[in-house]
């Protein structure tokens, strides 16, 4: 099958057809789908019908997986794999989470824009997200290029960014929402982690902006001159020249580098219809900036 994509907007996003996710690829393929990321961040691989293994296996041509499950999720509770994040609205069962169930108020996060795992110190590489049950009436998920919006900086501002390091935590985000009770083991797991707020890919040599809702300070700054400033930078890389909006069609597959986009959810009606996609997510080459001493 021939490999062909088509760009999805100006800067982000490219819609592939010719591979097949459920079986090995070969070198040439991966190379193709590696190519088609530096490219375009986001592509959208459609009618791909793909089981919880074969996710897995077809995710691992990108690199080593990292775990899905989050801190606040317990073991007996979880639906999927710890290998997957579960970015579904329903329990084991098959139900729709209540409306103040914890795992849901958790995954409200999703609605800000973020980077996905840059609350860990080897952040994500790339996120694949299968759309195994999928709504239309909202619920789109929306990505924007942190590339582009680098590129569009002005001088003075990419000067005075160059060497600036952020602190990441799940904490940081879910507070924004008001989410804010954790056990003391929680808190310890989310510790707030260290990143260049510029950083630059190791394949397309390109810089782009590392901004995520985790992000709670930039190191040696007032901490309300740094959210405010982060709130300004994460506004102008959200703009509408940069973002492609993905409306699902079951069986999609999207795949996405987080070392070049953010992402969100918009909201749905998720007390009444359920959603059921399921993400694997591979590790970057490392840290991206040395870590506060313990
Ligand atoms: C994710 C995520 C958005 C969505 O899978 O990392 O943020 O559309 N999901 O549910
Ligand atoms: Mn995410």
């Amino acid at each position: 099958m021939a490999i062909e994509v088509h760009p999805l907007t100006t800067h982000i996003g490219g819609h592939m057809t010719g591979i097949d996710a459920r079986r090995p690829l070969t070198p040439a393929e991966v190379d193709a789908v590696n190519a088609g990321m530096d490219r375009y961040a986001v592509l959208v691989l459609p009618g791909q019908d793909i089981t919880d293994e074969q996710q897995v296996e077809f995710s691992r041509n990108f690199g080593p997986l990292q775990n899905g499950a989050n801190a606040t999720e317990r073991r007996p509770q979880l639906r999927l794999d710890p290998a997957f994040a579960d970015v579904s609205n329903i329990d084991k069962s098959g139900a729709v989470l209540a409306r103040d169930d914890r795992r849901r108020m958790a995954s409200l996060g999703n609605r800000l824009w973020h980077s996905d795992a840059s609350f860990r110190v080897i952040p994500a590489r790339y996120s694949l997200l299968s759309g195994r049950i999928v709504v239309t009436d909202g619920g789109n998920t929306e990505f924007a290029d942190m590339r582009a919006a680098y590129d569009a900086l002005d001088d003075r501002t990419k000067a005075e960014i160059e060497d600036l390091i952020c602190e990441h935590s799940q904490i940081f985000s879910r507070n924004q929402l008001g989410f804010t009770e954790y056990t003391p083991e929680e808190r310890a797991m989310m510790k707030p982690v260290r990143h260049r707020l510029v950083r630059t890919h190791p394949t397309s040599g390109r810089k782009s902006l590392f901004l995520s809702a985790h992000i709670g300070g930039i190191v040696g700054w007032p901490r309300p001159e740094a959210m405010a400033f982060v709130r300004d930078l994460i506004e102008h890389a959200t703009q509408s020249q940069f973002v492609y909006a993905h409306r699902w069609t079951q069986h999609d597959l999207v795949i996405w580098d987080n070392r070049a986009t953010m992402h969100r959810v918009r909201r749905y009606d998720d007390l009444n219809t359920v959603r059921d996609l399921r993400r694997t997510t591979t590790k970057s080459d490392g840290p991206t900036a040395a870590q506060e001493a313990a």
